[in-house]
């Protein structure tokens, strides 16, 4: 092993990766490596495949063809005990549509990564509550998610995604919701849990500035990723 690998190997690695639905191939042949501390912006049009490619890093589905490894441990399917805690623990995602709990309030939507991770639910949700402070919704950790608007359930997401501090941050357009002022925000948490806490960030969107973040850029089209 190299230097280099040694010292910072891959948190993400995809080889030859494949999916599809049907007969037909959304995502096909796409390799990746993603390091601590590097923060990539993934491009593409609509339909492109980057929600799905996220969802396989998440293991939310299954690729059909290749190989993901999470910090050097094949991603498994759903079911798989080991698998699942690697993710419960190492992995952030800020979802396109939120995928907020509908019947928990914010804060205790924030808090459940703790709690899956075995934090007690007063510590659990004072972290959050510190976390909703952070997105400048620190007065509303009691409002269920139909209580609030669009751009505040992103917030919540984005919260919810990094309470637990992950290695591994994935981002579905996390600040295509916001408005000026609350995507800086966004982008500086995400950013400095890159910057100072050595997390390794996968960011999909199509905003320009939120993408000027970014080490990389990436855009996936039919003929897999290029630099963008
Ligand atoms: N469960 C599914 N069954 C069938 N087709 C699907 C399924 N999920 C996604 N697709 C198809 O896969 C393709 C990629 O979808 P995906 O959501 O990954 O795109 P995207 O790049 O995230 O687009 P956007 O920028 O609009 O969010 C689309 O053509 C979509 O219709
Ligand atoms: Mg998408």
């Amino acid at each position: 092993m190299s230097d280099a690998t040694e010292s910072n190997p891959p948190m993400l690695r995809l080889q030859g990766v494949g999916k599809r639905y049907g007969t037909r191939w959304v995502l096909r042949n796409l390799d990746l490596e993603l390091r601590r501390g590097e923060l990539l912006a993934l491009l593409g049009e609509s339909g492109a495949g980057k929600s799905t490619l996220l969802n396989l890093i998440a293991g939310l589905e299954a690729p059909d063809e290749g190989r993901i490894e999470l910090d050097g441990k094949a991603v498994q399917a759903l079911n798989d005990d080991a698998s699942a805690a690697l993710r419960r623990h190492a992995l952030g995602f800020v979802f396109q549509a939120f995928h907020l709990i509908p019947h928990m309030s914010a804060a205790r939507n924030v808090a459940i990564p703790l709690m899956l991770n075995g934090v007690s639910p007063g510590q659990a949700l004072a972290a959050a509550g510190n976390m909703l402070a952070e997105v400048g919704l620190g007065d509303r950790g009691d409002s269920l998610p139909a209580q609030l608007s669009g751009g505040e359930q992103q917030r919540v997401a984005l919260a919810r995604a990094l309470v637990h501090a992950p290695a591994l941050l994935l981002a579905d357009e996390p600040t295509g919701n916001l408005d000026p002022a609350s995507a800086d925000v966004a982008l500086r948490l995400l950013a400095t849990q890159v910057r100072e806490h050595g997390a390794a960030l996968l960011m999909v969107t199509h905003s320009e500035h939120a993408a000027a973040i970014a080490d990389r850029r990436l855009r996936l089209g039919s003929d897999g990723l290029h630099t963008a």
